[in-house]
């Protein structure tokens, strides 16, 4: 597999399209109670969760998956989103952005595994948590083992699953395991999960079948019985998602992962790495709530707690919801999560953290295989220690942390350690909320360590020689110890480091600073040099695979290839500003994007060059709007409205049935036209149902009588027969007795609800009106919505606004566009201008669309750029920035506005904003 690896990155590298084709190579799969094997290899699989749906750029997850690989992990976790793909029954589009094929290939020349999850169902706070909107208007439970649903669920696994059957390991790709379903954890139906085992067997899925199991596995997980899979894993987001309250931890319990099956490995399936924002907190208080201390206290108690050797970090970048992707009652257009590795695709203090924990799981070997040890003794009992030990090797892997693992005391005690080279006094320190996995007994290339108080990043070997990075808290004691047979040769290259010999064992100490470097040879050993780092200086470095194996780089801000070739070493980086690049690799000369960066060689035996950093860059300032108002259901396009029944378990409150879904509108606005003999009446009543967030706005013969917000629900009996309720008084002499009036009504449809709980109740919740009356008017009903007629953007990119309709959002739409009123009115208001971005090829400069800030505002405004729907600008959401993915930015582009006003106001100021700069060499347009 490496070897196949090093040579698609080699092909990458000259520009060689690597097709699935050259993927030709197979493997063997297998797993045991320790862990996956690939040819009897143990694989510790530590990965990321990346959801290719929230990133309408392709060239982008290349950028995101060198990112993450980058950061030590060795694979992938993937969503994938029936509804992204199926716009209608027998619909299915994988094609530009939805082109899984190439992300799956993208994966294999990234070098990382994947795990894939096709659900059915994935929740995922998408539309209907990934089921198709068409769904909600058939007969019959979805996830269950209904005809109806067995037969939708299979047009969607008969497409998608020859797809990951031909990228699996065993096929020479990168699908490494296959999770079915998602949490399926309460009114559930074995013979559905046996079936879905069953559809993807006959697919050629020939990878283990995992399932991710709810709630620390309390309700059904899917180790045993009908429907059992062979490897259950387990979701556990212990920090819960209080973003308002970042200090607060553990809401959710002592985050170790179960061990559900004697014969599979243990599976944290998704272990928490950032959060929803459900309270309007911000991201950044997700990001704090599950930032680098959570990380290092929750991530390796769980390692050492449970021994998972499988691992999937939600999310690792989480993306946006662009379009009509969310579902409304957790998030809005950000899918953030707080992650290491933001929005805008931006490296983070979390980021760092996975490099220093990812960099050690993928390195050290005896960690694929362990079982629960005796623990060192710690002389003070505030400080908990625990062990897991390799069983062939020795290897021993000890945890430190608090006892109470919330309190911020700092605690230097001694650990009683008896380690496979004999008993140790070790002392160690646990400052603020912190853990560390310390290691004993490891054949380190070809050292041995005893033991050390620092930890391991990572080692390389190097033309013989290993090289080796430890690190510690800044100020912290460290102490490392090496066995030889020999007094051998130390020579402290840089730093404070302190040498003794026993005649059998080198101990090293220093304290944690900088970086000390510290050769030793002789001893009966070949030489290795250690890099004694901190945190921040442990971060610093990068390792890279290459056909002449892993290499070290430091000092770039991001290290995406590498590759050698005749004596150089060619690197693709990235630069936030200009510094040194330091390189540890079997190489005299060194290529960064192509360019030969003059090198000189150290006494460390690395090579040290100087890059460049970016070129300031200054973003367009918007100008020259034009404006175009909608007027109220105008024009042609309606559909009548005359159904009397629904499969929804929720019955309307009037008929006909005005669900949108029921006239295969599913996403965005919705225009009614209703018409009637005008009498007497005083009043319009109105019951929508539109999602957290939503709202609905009502005229009668033109005239705006007012908006009232959406309801989230109604019952299927009806315990709240009003929800989204909205009286509106009709002005004296609007109406003609005896001539006919029109009621015109705009809904938002902010998304379809998940189904969490397998129950059509909570699914199939109608969006649209519920109901509607006007005295004693008998209606007639017509309604406009959505058209899937953009097969490049997709069926969630627009509603049925009627500027949607006729293109309005698009670069260059024709029509009359003149300059905008002083003050916007209610209603809909559409603003568009142009741009021009001349950014440096070689840049990567993440941009973004800001509204100013304006607490007191009546309105959601829709962002499209060149057409794409990159934002829904609300209430009651915090978000104010919408990140424009490179690839829907181009150097002539064209935004468009689509506003709608509760009352008339002022539109507030609408910006550019560069969210980093950075120099890069990797072409990401
Ligand atoms: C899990 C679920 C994910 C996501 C997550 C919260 O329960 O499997 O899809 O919803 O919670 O972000």
């Amino acid at each position: 597999m490496r070897t196949l690896r090093t040579l698609l990155a080699l092909l990458m590298v000259l520009g060689v399209a690597a097709t699935p084709a050259a993927a030709s190579e197979r493997h063997d799969v297998a797993y045991d109670r320790y862990s996956l094997t690939v040819d009897g290899q143990r694989v510790l699989l530590w990965s990321g969760e990346f959801h290719y749906f929230r990133l309408p750029s392709p060239e982008l997850w290349r950028d995101v998956l060198q990112k993450i690989k980058a950061a030590g992990f060795n694979g992938v976790s993937l969503y994938f989103h029936w509804g992204y793909h199926s716009p209608a029954p027998g619909v299915y589009d994988f094609s530009g952005v939805r082109d899984v094929d190439r992300l799956l290939r993208m994966t294999e020349e990234t070098g990382l595994y994947v795990v894939a999850r096709p659900g059915p169902y994935i929740n995922a706070e998408t539309t209907g948590g990934g089921l198709p909107a068409w769904l909600k208007t058939t007969e019959g439970r979805a996830r269950s083992s209904d005809p109806t649903y067995t037969a939708a669920y299979r047009e969607w696994l008969s497409r998608i699953n020859p797809i990951l059957a031909r990228h699996q390991v065993t096929r020479g790709g990168s699908v490494i395991a296959y999770n079915v379903e998602n949490e399926y954890a309460v009114n559930v139906d074995p013979l559905y999960m046996e079936q879905l085992q069953q559809k993807a067997r006959a697919d050629g899925i020939d990878v283990p079948i995992t399932h991710n199991a709810c709630c620390n596995a309390d309700l059904a997980n899917w180790s045993s019985g009908q429907g059992a899979v062979q490897i259950p894993g387990v979701d556990d987001y212990p920090n819960g998602f209080d973003c308002q309250n970042p200090d607060t931890w553990g809401a959710w319990g002592e985050g170790v992962t179960r061990r559900l099956r004697d014969d599979a490995p243990v599976y944290a399936a998704e272990y928490q790495a950032g959060a929803i924002d459900g309270a309007n907190a911000g991201y950044e208080g997700c990001r704090e709530l599950t930032g680098p201390d959570f990380m290092k206290v929750y991530y390796k108690s769980n390692v050492i707690g449970s021994g998972a050797t499988m691992f999937g970090y939600y999310m690792t970048f989480g993306g946006t919801n662009w379009g009509w992707l969310p579902q409304p009652n957790d998030v809005y257009t950000s899918y953030d999560y707080g992650s290491a590795i933001t929005e805008s695709r931006g490296l983070t203090a979390k980021y760092d953290e996975f490099k220093r924990q990812g960099l050690f799981m993928t390195t050290v070997a005896p960690l694929a295989k362990t079982d629960p040890g005796p623990a060192p003794v710690s002389a003070d009992p505030a400080v908990f220690a625990q062990a897991r030990v390799n069983p062939d090797t020795g290897t021993q892997f000890v945890l430190v942390r608090h006892a109470d693992r919330k309190t911020s005391a700092d605690v230097s005690t001694t650990l009683a350690w008896s380690t496979p080279d004999g008993a140790h006094q070790v002392p160690v320190r646990v400052g603020g909320r912190d853990a560390k996995i310390l290691v004993a007994g490891y054949d380190l290339g070809g050292q041995r360590l005893v033991w050390s108080n620092s930890e391991i990043l990572t080692h390389v070997t190097v033309q013989g020689r290993d090289v080796a990075v430890l690190y510690g808290r800044e100020g912290e004691q460290g102490s490392t110890v090496l066995r030889y047979s020999s007094k051998p040769r130390v020579r402290v290259l840089d730093g404070a480091v302190r040498s003794s010999f026993d005649g059998k064992d080198l101990k090293l100490d220093y304290t944690h600073s900088g970086l000390a470097r510290v050769l030793v040879s002789g001893g009966g050993r070949p030489p290795v040099l250690l890099l004694l780092g901190t945190d921040q200086t442990a971060a610093e470095f990068w390792r890279l695979d290459t056909a002449k194996g892993p290499v070290l780089v430091r000092g770039t801000s991001l290290a995406r290839s590498a590759a050698i070739s005749g004596g150089r070493l060619e690197l693709e980086a990235d630069m936030d500003e200009a510094g040194e690049v330091e390189t540890f690799a079997p190489v005299s000369r060194l290529v960064v994007g192509g360019r030969l960066v003059p090198a000189r060689r150290t006494a460390s035996g690395s090579l040290v060059g100087k890059l460049a950093g970016p070129r300031p860059v200054t973003l367009p300032v918007l100008s020259q709007w034009q404006y175009r108002a909608e007027s109220p259901a105008s024009g042609s396009g309606w559909t009548v409205a005359d159904k009397t029944t629904t499969a929804s378990p929720i019955k309307p409150k009037t008929l006909p049935v005005l669900y949108s879904d029921e006239y295969g509108f599913h996403h965005g606005n919705v225009w009614y036209r209703g018409t009637f003999t005008a009498g007497a009446e005083k009043t319009v009543s109105v019951n929508a149902i539109t999602g957290r967030r939503g709202n609905y706005l009502v005229w009668l013969n033109g005239r705006y009588l007012g908006s009232a917000a959406g309801g989230t629900e109604a019952d299927a009996e009806p315990v709240n027969p009003d929800p989204g309720r909205g009286d509106f008084a009709i002005p004296d002499g609007l109406l003609k007795p005896g001539s006919t009036a029109t009621l015109s009504v705009l809904v938002t449809n902010m998304g379809h609800n998940d189904n969490w709980t397998a129950d059509d109740v909570r699914f199939k919740q109608p969006r649209g009106l519920y109901g509607v009356t006007v005295g004693d008017a008998r209606i007639s009903w017509q309604i406009r919505g959505s058209r899937y007629d953009d097969v490049e953007r997709g069926s969630l990119n627009t509603g049925g606004l009627y500027g949607e309709l006729a293109g309005w959002h698009l670069p260059g739409s024709g029509g009359r566009w003149s300059q905008p009123p002083a003050s916007m009115p209610a209603g809909v208001s559409w603003y568009r201008t142009t741009f021009g971005l001349d950014l440096p090829e070689d840049q990567d400069v993440p941009v973004a669309v800001r509204f100013g800030e304006q607490p007191d505002r009546k309105y959601r405004a829709f962002v499209f750029v060149n057409g794409w729907n990159v934002g829904h600008y609300m209430t009651g959401a915090p978000q104010r920035d919408f990140v424009v993915p490179t690839g829907v930015l181009r150097r002539s582009n064209t935004i468009v506005l689509a506003v709608v006003a509760t009352e008339p106001g002022e539109l507030a100021p609408v910006s550019l904003v560069a969210l980093g700069n950075h120099r890069t060499s990797a072409h990401l347009r």
